[in-house]
Parts: structure tokens; sequence; C-alpha cells
């Protein structure tokens, strides 16, 4: 697939299942996350793979993450939370560790995190995966975040949910208009 039927073609997929991208597969697409333009060279992208079993863990923190916050959340709202993490076969959980003091201000090292993830979304989709970019309130739970092997004060940036696409969304239009300058 070439870059612009990539980039055009590429939408949120709305359902995923089995099976998860091939190692070889994976190995690609996460070669793709670390191809992502950096300001300085620092690498500040962190990659985490759930697969499997693996996922019951990030379920569960999830819930309790949910609770912790609406501690009147009922065991259906629990339940739909803690299955979040099994809407995919594969998640790739994608933190910004934050090299500090430095030059290149934090921004661009999560940005740089950010162009990570995307070139992830588009190999991904090259290869025929759907692949769904999540955060949500998870995201900023420290216990999450270390849960995943990354430090509190990293940034989580996205929850890659990855697999083989059961119902496949709709590509969006380019939406450049009323957002673009020209000066000459
Ligand atoms: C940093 C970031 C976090 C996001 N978090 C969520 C999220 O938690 N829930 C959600 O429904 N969409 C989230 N999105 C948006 C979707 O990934 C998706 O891009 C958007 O719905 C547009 O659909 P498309 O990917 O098909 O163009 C997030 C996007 C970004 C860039």
């Amino acid at each position: 697939m070439d870059l612009f039927t990539a980039i055009d073609t590429r939408a949120s997929a709305l359902k995923l299942c089995d099976p998860a991208p091939s190692h070889e597969h994976l190995q690609r697409i996460l070669q793709a996350g670390g191809r992502a333009p950096d300001h300085g060279k620092l690498a500040p992208w962190r990659f985490t793979i759930l697969r499997g079993e693996a996922r019951l863990v990030l379920g569960e923190l999830m819930a309790q993450s949910l609770k912790d916050r609406n501690p009147a959340a009922d065991a259906d709202e629990l339940r739909r939370e803690r299955n979040k993490a099994m809407r995919a076969p594969c998640i790739i959980a994608v933190a910004a560790h934050i090299t500090r003091p430095h030059k290149v201000p934090e921004i661009e090292q999560v940005l740089a995190a950010g162009a990570a993830a995307q070139n992830m979304l588009l190999a991904a989709h090259a290869l025929g995966y759907g692949a769904m970019w999540k955060t949500g309130p998870a995201a900023y739970n420290p216990a999450i975040k270390t849960a995943f092997g990354f430090a509190e004060e990293d940034h989580l940036v996205a929850l890659i949910y990855l697999g083989s696409i059961e119902i496949a969304g709709e590509p969006r239009a380019s939406a450049i208009e009323e957002r673009l300058k020209w000066m000459e």
C-alpha cells in the first residue's frame, strides 16, 4: 500500500477480533514506531505489548480506576470497563519517557512518542490490521502506568488496540477547512 493510500484510507476499527498481528508483523509495526521524528535523538517512546492473559491485569486496573473516580459505579459499569482491555487481541501501550532537564522541551518529547503511535497505526493499516488509539482517564492513572513498567512521571500517550478487523470504521474527510492560513 502506498503512503497516501494508507493515510487516506486509515480509520479506527469499530470492532477487532483474532488473530493478532503475527510476530513478524508486530516487529514491523514496532520498528515503524521507532522511526518517528525525534528531536535530540532521545528516543523518548516506550512500548509495552500486552497479549493474552496480560490484558486481564489492565482490565482489572481500568475497573479499579473507574471505581476510584466514581465509587457509585455499579457491577455492570465495572464489567464493561474491565472488558475494554479485551477488545483486541493485542495492545501496544505507548509512553513518553521524558529526559529532564534537557534542552529539548518536554512537549517535543511527548510529540515524538505521539508520532511513533501514528506511525504504528499507519503501519498496522498498511499490513491489513485494524487499530484504535485510545487513552481515557485510565491513561492518567499512575497505577496503570507502573503496571505497564512505565514511570509515574512518564506520559501514557496511547493504548493502541490492535487486531484483525471485524467491523471496519469509515475514513473521515481531512479536517483542514477553516484551519488553514496561507501567508505569502
Ligand atoms: C492522544 C489521543 C487519545 C485518544 N483517546 C481516545 C479515547 O480515549 N477514546 C476514543 O474514543 N477516541 C480516542 N482518540 C481518538 C481516536 O483514536 C480516533 O482517532 C478518532 O475517533 C477519529 O477516528 P479515526 O481514527 O477513524 O479517524 C484519541 C486520539 C488521540 C490522538
